[in-house]
């Protein structure tokens, strides 16, 4: 308490600090685009990784208005020349980087999250406040997810989906196929694999862990949580891919919370065991995995072993790779005009703030999206 006490007075005279030093009135760079401000940095990028945000980068993703600009510079303009603000839902961002001091009629407020409803933060203060949701839940505004699963032969997005069109029953097309996964198979020779950092989740996913671990099966954990190092991401995918498993638990369990740890086991080649809160499937291609949440520690260990003895069954969990591929999210979209920032630079163009909540943001996030509980499982 002590330290937290320390800690908020600093955050405080930081943001005196700030708000004098972001609010320097300089000469305004002349422009007729509409401007995106960032109002803090997004891990440390105010771009979001969409190039620099630059009207050139939306004219590259192909989006219908191009006329944006995502800015970082609060001085740069006069406050009401801002169109959009993108506020992020984090800690104590807020008390850092406070709130603009006016708000002008034409302005959107966008709330925008891709840490998960439990790790993520909303002031009470912020109510009625927001304009638009842009998140990784699929019921936003606008939809972020961390990853999409894709048509390997027509490049079309299939999943996430409210309601995707899979392919359920997959068949073997063609030796060339039953070899390379044959191979895939062959080079296996641990059971499972876990890459972890934050080793206390509210997830409590390290207890599941550990009772797999008592029930037989053997949990190889990487990172700081465990023995084991892969210094290097692309010899990690070499190193899962050498496992029969991997382990795609996530910090918390929330509705549409799936993220890139499960591209992780896909891409090496491994099957992810995923504990998740979301509906898994809306969002991986049937029988690609194990849901560890409606298995359970015994029934998942069962599973494993089950699998591992029966190469037949195991493969079949492979054979989706035939008929689709999973990228990220904006694999697509970076090119065809769907890509989130065009939503975004339509919305500030056109005026329409197309909400569909019909609830304030601040209740919207805590709530499923079928209203009657909780975002959050854990
Ligand atoms: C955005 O929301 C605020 C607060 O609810 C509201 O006053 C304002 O009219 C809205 N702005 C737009 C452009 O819809
Ligand atoms: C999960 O999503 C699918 C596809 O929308 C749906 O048919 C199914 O009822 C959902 N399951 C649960 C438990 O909500």
């Amino acid at each position: 308490m002590e330290m937290r006490g320390v800690f908020s007075l600093l955050i405080a005279s930081s943001a005196v600090w700030l708000t004098s030093y972001y609010c320097r009135p300089d000469p305004p760079v002349p422009t007729n685009n509409k401007l995106i401000l960032s109002w803090e940095p997004h891990y440390g990028d105010y771009s979001f990784s969409f190039g620099h945000g630059t009207p050139e980068d939306f004219k590259k993703a192909g989006c219908k208005y191009t006329n944006c600009e995502i800015i970082k510079r609060r001085w740069l303009y006069p406050l009401q020349r801002i169109d959009a603000f993108l506020f992020h839902g984090y800690e104590d961002y807020e008390i850092l980087f406070g709130t603009p001091r006016v708000r002008f009629d034409h302005q959107i407020y966008i709330f925008y999250c891709f840490e998960s409803v439990r790790q993520s933060y909303i002031a009470e203060r912020r109510r009625d406040f927001f304009n638009m949701t842009f998140t990784y839940r699929l019921d936003s505004d606008i939809a972020w997810p961390y990853f999409g699963v894709y048509d390997a032969e027509t490049e079309e997005l299939v999943a996430p989906s409210f309601n995707p069109q899979w392919i359920s029953t997959m068949v073997l097309k063609g030796s060339k196929v039953q070899q390379d996964i044959d191979a895939l198979i062959a080079s296996k020779t641990h059971t499972a694999a876990w890459l972890v950092s934050n080793c206390h989740s509210v997830s409590g996913r390290e207890e599941y862990v550990k009772k797999l671990q008592e029930l037989g099966i053997d949990v190889h954990i990487y990172g700081a949580c465990g023995t084991y190092k892969c210094p290097f991401s692309e010899n990690c995918k070499k190193i899962i891919s050498k496992y029969y498993f991997y382990i795609a638990f996530e910090n918390s369990l929330c509705e549409d919370y799936v993220t890139e740890k499960t591209i992780t086991a896909f891409e090496s080649g491994s099957v992810p065991a995923v504990l998740s809160g979301a509906n898994l499937t809306r969002f991986l291609p049937p029988n690609s995995y194990l849901d560890a949440r409606e298995l359970g520690p015994v029934e998942l260990a069962k599973e494993m072993k089950r699998l591992m003895a029966d190469k037949k069954s195991y493969a079949e969990k492979l054979y989706w790779r035939q008929r689709y591929k999973v990228a990220k999210y904006t694999y697509l979209t970076e090119k065809t005009g769907h890509h989130p920032f065009c939503s975004v630079c339509e919305a500030v163009n056109t005026g329409k703030v197309i909400t569909k909540r019909n609830k304030e943001v601040l209740d919207w996030w805590h709530s499923s999206q079928t209203g009657d509980g909780g975002s959050c499982l854990m």
